[in-house]
């Protein structure tokens, strides 16, 4: 039995996610938690809110909420939606737990006695009229390179460009509107990244079996000089982790808390330590996954990503942990993914533009956007989302081929020889092409799934459901019957076995439909099937079953229109 350690890319607290941002990392990465946990291994399961920085602070200005309570109710938001998704975290934490100031200060404190961190002194915008600095989006103004009027202090959303506050033409704060600007001399603490690039250069070398997504940005960055310059990891906000060297204060640091990306991939460490606590665990009980010291060189690290946060994974977070000096486990392997688009455009958090984590459940179960999602999921290039696309493969995969398979062979069942698996087996060679092909497809189908190869494990698993479809169309029971009611006996025996063996396959894909149809054939335990011989003899003669409800409906050409229309629009 192997360990798995499985973090998703923590999602920002300000808001309710859109389709997008889950294919990027939570989806993908509880698809493969839940294939390595049928597989028998042991897992942890980890995501978070990711809770500080400016964006969470104007998200909660504009909810006209304290920070704090603004956060607590986000988080729990994001949980329901998470347990909506059916996303199977072993424990959905926040960046701002106490676990999290603890580690993210005491690491701190441990790359300050490595020399890794300096200080600088540097000018800042100042508002008069706020009585504060102003970091990243807290002030707007005219972009220099596009000239669009409301450029933010960090970034264009025009010309995407990244920005200073300091290059902003005729800024306003914008917390008041106020252009009373000032520059102001300030202390930050900078994170000497520079000094650590051979170190990383080789580790990331080390990594020849990581996907070319993740490596071409990783090397990109170690190349272009950009990546690992030193970087301020201090900003001059309220909300955020205090600045303290472990728990002892940190002259000329008061009132400044760490910057976001600092504090945020700490919170993979620290959401173990709450989910030991959670569980009323010891910290042995956590750090046996992630302090090589305590049992975690026996662990494999996979963690879930969009591309723009490979950079993070690859440089910074490594700079930190392997500057402190200490045990901590490394990632083993990044999984990094492109973007999806919406119907021609980008989804767009900010402008509303696309179908949020809440919407989608409004409208229809879980596993039918799960399964589009992850069939579809943008691994070797973008995706698009349209809703032609989504009718079509809900309609095809999920209601013409697999439901139609099982609710076909259980009410054949039904009607000819009652709720349960009758007499009978069928070994033909009908029969026996159908187990060389399944024997093929579930070797295929592992291995992509072992190698989280997303969109093709989706089109094996489709296969194999087709194939049991393409079997009892061409066996045809309900013809066989009159002339030999035993050999129809044993195809339909052979195809409740078949619905057994895909309520297993099908679990990770799409879980809800999996347990239904478990339920309904009277499954005692959910597992893998390893032999489909084995595996297609599991069901014997006289087990009793229910015919389940229709697992999937189908789309109407109506109602697609409808949606369309409606998410076409903007999100107040
Ligand atoms: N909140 C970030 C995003 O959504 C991801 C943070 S990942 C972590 O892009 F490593 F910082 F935790
Ligand atoms: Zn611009």
């Amino acid at each position: 039995m192997a360990r798995h350690l499985i973090t998703s890319a923590i999602p920002y607290i300000n808001g309710i996610k859109h389709l997008g941002n889950l294919v990027g990392s939570q989806l993908p990465a509880d698809l493969y938690a839940r294939y390595q946990r049928a597989r028998g291994h042991e897992v942890l399961f980890l995501c978070a809110t990711d809770e500080h920085g400016t964006p969470a602070e104007l998200a909660a200005a504009k909810a006209g909420k304290p920070v704090a309570e603004y956060c607590a109710e986000m988080h729990d938001t994001q949980a329901e939606l998470a347990r909506g998704f059916r996303l199977s975290f072993d424990h959905f934490g926040r960046s701002s737990s106490p676990q999290n100031h603890q580690l993210t200060q005491h690491l701190a404190g441990r790359l300050a006695d490595a020399g890794l961190i300096y200080e600088v002194s540097e000018k800042q915008v100042y508002s008069i009229a706020d009585g504060r600095f102003l970091p990243d989006r807290y002030i707007e103004g005219t972009c220099p390179n596009c000239g669009f009027d409301s450029a933010r202090g960090d970034q264009c959303d025009n010309c995407t460009k990244q920005l200073d506050p300091v290059d902003l033409i005729e800024p306003h704060s914008t917390i008041s509107g106020s252009t009373d600007l000032e520059m102001r001399e300030t202390k930050h603490l900078y994170l000497k990244q520079s000094a650590m690039r051979d170190q990383l250069e080789t580790w990331i070398d080390s990594k020849d079996d990581w996907p070319i997504l993740t490596t071409s940005i990783a090397k990109k960055w170690l190349n272009d000089g950009d990546g690992l310059q030193d970087r301020g990891i201090t900003r001059d906000l309220s909300w955020g982790i205090p600045v303290k060297r472990g728990d002892t204060d940190w002259p000329g640091m008061e009132g400044k808390v760490f910057y976001v990306w600092f504090d945020a991939p700490v919170e993979y460490i620290a959401c173990a330590a709450e989910w030991a606590e959670a569980a009323g665990a010891k910290a042995a009980d956590w750090e046996r996954w992630w302090r090589t010291g305590a049992g975690a060189q026996d662990v494999r690290y996979t963690q879930f990503m969009g591309k723009d946060n490979v950079p993070f994974h690859t440089l910074s977070f490594p700079a930190t942990i392997l500057g402190s000096g200490e045990d901590w486990k490394l990632v083993d392997y990044i999984k990094s993914f492109n973007y999806l688009n919406y119907e021609g455009g980008q989804f767009s958090t900010s402008r509303g533009r696309g179908i949020f984590m809440d919407q989608a459940l409004d409208i229809l179960p879980s596993d039918y956007w799960r399964w589009w999602l992850l069939s579809h999921a943008p691994e070797s290039s973008d995706a698009e989302f349209t809703w032609e696309n989504f009718q079509t493969s809900v309609n095809k995969d999920l209601a013409d081929v697999l439901g139609n398979f099982v609710s076909r062979v259980t009410k054949f069942c039904r009607s000819r020889f009652g709720e349960v698996v009758p007499e009978g087996g069928a070994t033909g060679p009908r029969e026996q092409a159908l187990i060389t092909e399944l024997t093929e497809r579930l070797a295929r189908y592992d291995a992509h799934m072992e190698a989280m190869e997303v969109r093709k494990s989706a089109q094996e698993l489709r296969a194999i459901w087709a194939a049991g479809n393409e079997y009892l169309q061409s066996a045809a029971p309900w013809a066989v019957f009159k002339e030999d009611p035993e050999e129809a006996a044993g195809i339909v025996r052979m195809s409740l076995n078949l619905a057994a063996f895909y309520a297993d396959l099908s679990a990770p894909f799409i879980p809800d439909a999996a347990a239904e149809l478990r339920k309904s054939l009277a499954l005692d335990s959910a597992g893998w099937p390893d032999d489909v011989v084995l595996a297609l003899s599991r069901l014997a003669p006289g087990h009793a079953f229910t015919v389940p409800e229709n697992l999937f409906r189908k789309l109407t050409d109506e109602e697609c229109e409808d949606w369309a229309a409606r998410f076409q629009g903007t999100r107040d």
